[in-house]
């Protein structure tokens, strides 16, 4: 992807959830090397320092560190609030932070089960609510929305994460229905398997069929950021993930299910 600045998004102020890691580290590369001006949020402190000297060192990029939990309640409010202290206005909205749960629903404790549906649903919701009608005002902004290829059919073994993910995807695309023509861009990229934490951090051993498909971070990255400024409303990167959510239209609901529990059991 290009790194030039003269683009659309030079003097930018791109907000990124989850920037500590993974996908949000590269699409906060991105975006500096486009010329944004950053906040990079998650809760390891130190890896969003590291990853501000690295955008400085490389593209000269102004960087604003919030460490902060998006799975509390009132997080939200409390990041517009120190984004509100910069006295710039969010033209980019990446909501990328997210954790997926490995295992049956009944097994798990429930405190990581409300901190997933905070993260993943009801900050994604607020972040949007928070920042978009300043966009809207101003006939200018770009959001993008993390969900996954997880969203187009329930998977046993991920079920409150892929339930999230359809959330996140149909709360997205009807969104950027909504907003055509108000000059805010809202895009929903559906990543398949990539090499990030996400596998560690659910409690899965990666699998064979997650082996066979994996992508590079930076390459479902540039797909995000390439179809927010297209305005396109949904994105699957990789024709490995692309085609088997086209074919899977064409199977009945409880086929799809009972193929998306067999990729992703670990016994
Ligand atoms: N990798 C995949 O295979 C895959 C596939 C489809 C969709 N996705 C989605 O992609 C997004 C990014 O995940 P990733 O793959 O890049 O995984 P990752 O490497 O584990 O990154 C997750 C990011 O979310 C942040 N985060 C986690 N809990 C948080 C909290 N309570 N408050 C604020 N930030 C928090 C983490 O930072 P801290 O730990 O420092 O807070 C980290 O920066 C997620 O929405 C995930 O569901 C991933």
């Amino acid at each position: 992807m290009s790194s030039t600045k003269q683009g659309e998004l030079s003097g930018a102020l791109a907000l990124v959830t989850g920037a500590s890691s993974g996908f949000g580290a590269d699409f906060a590369r991105i975006l500096a090397a486009q010329g944004c001006e950053l906040v990079l949020v998650a809760r390891r402190e130190e890896r969003l320092k590291t990853l501000a000297e690295e955008l400085a060192r490389e593209h000269g990029t102004v960087s604003h560190v919030v460490a902060l939990s998006l799975s509390e309640p009132g997080s939200g409010q409390i990041l517009a609030d120190r984004v509100a202290e910069l006295g710039k206005p969010v033209d980019v909205l990446v909501n990328n932070a997210g954790f997926g749960i490995h295992g049956n629903f009944l097994d798990q404790a429930w405190e990581r089960q409300r901190e997933l549906l905070e993260l993943d649903v009801v900050s994604v919701v607020h972040l949007t609510r928070l920042f978009a009608p300043g966009m809207r005002e101003r006939g200018r902004g770009w959001i993008l929305l993390v969900s996954s290829i997880g969203a187009f059919q329930a998977t046993p073994t991920y079920a409150i994460y892929s339930a999230a993910k359809a959330f996140v995807l149909s709360f997205g695309e009807a969104l950027s229905g909504e907003l055509k023509g108000s000059g805010v861009k809202l895009s929903v990229v559906c990543p398949g398997v990539a090499a990030t934490e996400f596998i560690e951090t659910a409690g899965q051993r990666t699998t064979l069929y997650q082996r066979l498909n994996m992508m590079k971070s930076r390459t479902v990255a540039e797909a995000g950021i390439r179809a927010m400024l297209a305005g396109r409303a949904c994105r699957i990167p990789g024709l490995q993930n692309s085609l088997p959510v086209f074919l899977l239209r064409f199977a009945p609901r409880r086929v799809a299910t009972a193929l998306a529990g067999l990729f992703m059991r670990n016994d």
